[in-house]
């Protein structure tokens, strides 16, 4: 558990809120979420926010993007009622000093190395919205938002990637853990039947369908694929696996996303893998059904072809 999530808990337990961000507490008593993250909210019993409802008070776990954390804030400040408090819990790792000077918070309990604001309405930016999707700067012909990885480019993992696959990727295939959809856009060049699209984020698998154009051959899918499976059946799949869960390093993670995506092949299947060159993966697909055929590395990164055993 965060130790966040822990401070806000043990704080401001009991009291009825409208939680952003958040996960489950036993002790919260949370009246409506915002939570686009699957594995989190799949934790939360309350409602989806309306839109409407204010609250007297309001409970932010602050995110390891500061942008996306700003649109969280300009959220609260539209849900609070006329005198409501947000409480925003931050761990000292995410910055939690830097908020404190640039918000001016009427207190700031310091605890479990992370911090408790106490703010107002006049203390928060009067816009900003971490559920709007948005191009990230006037050239982008794509839409994203803050908090996405890499979410106003191409990852250039993901780009070194791109000039390592066939040019012909037929049959029905899947990206694991999307993301925006950039590299989606550029599979469906490849003359596939059907592209899986799948995050774990409400806003990547949104964003991903529109930047591919509303094309009939995507499918795009909300799943936490630690815990749930794809459909699966697939000739291939490309993975960029996600190496970071709630701000820290989490290699458990992206081996969890491996066994995902090789499960999900039909035998013979093809895993395009990218990743950091440091990072173990060599030694955990040793442990896997399937063959490395191909690797490239370059620019710190290390492309991988795989093919499942039959
Ligand atoms: C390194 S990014 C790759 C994004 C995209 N494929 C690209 O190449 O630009 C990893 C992605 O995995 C997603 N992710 C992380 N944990 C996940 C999970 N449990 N289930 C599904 N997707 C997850 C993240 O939201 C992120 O978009």
């Amino acid at each position: 558990m965060r130790p966040a999530l822990r401070l806000l808990a043990e704080q401001r337990g009991e009291v009825p809120a409208l939680l952003l961000a958040g996960a489950h507490h036993p002790l919260l008593h949370s009246k409506a979420v915002v939570q686009p993250h699957r594995g989190d909210r799949l934790t939360l019993a309350a409602p989806d926010w309306d839109g409407q409802e204010r609250f007297s008070e309001i409970h932010l776990l602050a995110t390891p993007s500061r942008e996306e954390t700003l649109a969280y804030l300009g959220l609260a400040r539209r849900a609070l009622a006329p005198g409501g408090q947000l409480y925003m819990s931050v761990e000292n790792a995410l910055g939690a000093d830097g908020w404190r000077k640039r918000l001016q918070p009427l207190s700031a309990l310091s605890k479990h190395k992370c911090r408790l604001l106490q703010l107002s309405a006049e203390h928060l930016p009067n816009q900003g919205d971490p559920l709007e999707l948005r191009p990230p700067n006037a050239q982008a012909d794509f839409v994203s938002c803050p908090g996405l990885f890499s979410w106003d480019r191409l990852d250039p993992g993901s780009q070194f990637l791109t000039q390592h696959l066939p040019k012909s990727l037929p049959g029905c295939g899947a990206d694991l853990g999307c993301g925006p959809g950039l590299l989606g856009r550029q599979l469906l060049t490849r003359g596939c039947q059907r592209l899986d699209l799948i995050d774990v984020d409400q806003r990547a698998v949104q964003a991903s369908l529109q930047n591919c154009g509303g094309d009939p051959r995507v499918r795009a899918l909300w799943l936490d694929l630690v815990s749930e499976r794809p459909p699966g059946g697939y000739a291939w799949v490309t993975l960029n696996p996600p190496f970071h869960g709630s701000g820290r390093e989490n290699r458990a993670l992206g081996v969890a996303m491996l066994g995902r995506a090789v499960e999900s092949l039909k035998p013979s299947g093809q895993l395009w893998l990218v990743a950091n060159q440091h990072l173990p993966y060599p030694q955990v697909l040793a442990s896997m059904p399937v063959t490395v055929i191909e690797v490239h590395v370059g620019r710190g990164y290390k492309v991988m072809r795989c093919q499942k055993n039959a």
